[in-house]
């Protein structure tokens, strides 16, 4: 099948991670390879780009797109797993990385892999579907409704957390959840049909929640900020696209965390913590799609890009 995904914000992308003929660069989230493939170009005939991806049809699609040689080399895995990954690519250090979060367009759109919740799927949402681990199903039948409660009211930002958790726990009490389809009906039951009209789909932040949760999204987002930052040489970016607030949330508290230095109260006559920054923040604000890019690009609207250089 065709792997269609369009890149956001790429021209800002090569901006900020302010690239040259011969730099070694991450590319911690690869997709189809639309950043990946405008770095490689950027930085040959010398450079090296390592292409992370924990999903086999990204890299398969991304193995098509770049022309693999010698100075592209292509790693399964989840970028929490950056030091043991970077080790097997042989690389010493990194003049840049990209963090392009989240799912890919073909993700979403194949309908068997249950991110979607416009179609009728099993519950999965792995985007390591190889790798075992807890499917979307598992959450949903086995969580208590506390625990729903928490992750659809925390990474959905759902104010009907409760109720729809209460709803499932009902249901699944009659039979097991096991599609997007049945989820979305419970779903649709659970919120009140007042707060349903006008509002985006019901299932949307609900679904969002489950994706968080499955594929423990923003625990790995800060074990990868924080070892890609120590691979960076000085003078080194780390550029990230973020397209929800909780993943902008944790860019910008890892990024200011590492750009402060003595955290020693001001009482103390010399400093005793001896952090200095190791990070100077590029963006103060987040850059953000255009309106002809949003228009062009529907999924680029809710894009947010922090850079920041390693001191
Ligand atoms: C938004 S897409 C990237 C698209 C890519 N930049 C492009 O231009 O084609 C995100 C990709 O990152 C992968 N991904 C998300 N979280 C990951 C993680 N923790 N480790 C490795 N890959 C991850 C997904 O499987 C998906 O293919």
């Amino acid at each position: 099948m065709e792997y269609r995904h369009t890149p956001v914000l790429p021209a800002e992308v090569t901006k900020y991670l302010s690239l040259h003929p011969g730099s070694i660069v991450v590319d911690c989230t690869l997709g189809g390879a639309g950043h990946a493939k405008r770095i490689a170009d950027s930085i040959a005939p010398t450079g090296t780009l390592v292409g992370i991806d924990q999903d086999d049809a990204a890299l398969i699609a991304a193995a098509d797109t770049l022309r693999l040689g010698r100075q592209i080399i292509l790693k399964k895995g989840n970028f929490s797993e950056l030091d043991r990954l970077l080790s097997e690519a042989g690389i010493a250090y990194a003049d840049g990385f990209l963090f392009d979060l989240g799912v890919s367009s073909p993700q979403l759109d194949v309908v068997e892999r249950g991110f979607s919740y416009h179609d009728e799927a099993p519950l999965d949402m792995r985007m390591d579907p190889a790798g075992g681990g807890l499917t979307a199903a598992d959450v949903v039948n086995t969580y208590s409704e506390a625990e729903l409660t928490r992750i659809i009211r925390e990474y959905g930002e759902e104010r009907w957390a409760s109720r729809i958790a209460a709803f499932i726990v009902a249901a699944r009490a009659r039979r097991p959840v096991q599609t997007t389809a049945e989820l979305v009906g419970i779903i649709k039951d659970a919120v009140p049909a007042s707060a349903r009209r006008g509002g985006p789909h019901p299932g949307r932040r609900t679904f969002q929640a489950l994706r968080i949760e499955v594929n423990q999204e923003i625990h790995v987002l800060e074990q990868g900020l924080r070892s890609a930052v120590r691979w960076l040489v000085p003078g080194g970016r780390i550029v990230v696209i973020s397209y929800h607030s909780l993943e902008d949330r944790v860019v910008k508290r890892v990024f200011s965390e590492l750009a402060s230095g003595c955290e020693c109260p001001p009482e103390l006559p010399v400093c005793t913590c001896g952090k200095v920054p190791v990070l100077r923040i590029v963006t103060r604000r987040p850059v953000v799609p255009g309106p002809q890019e949003i228009e062009e690009n529907p999924r680029a609207r809710s894009a947010k890009l922090r850079a920041a250089e390693r001191v």
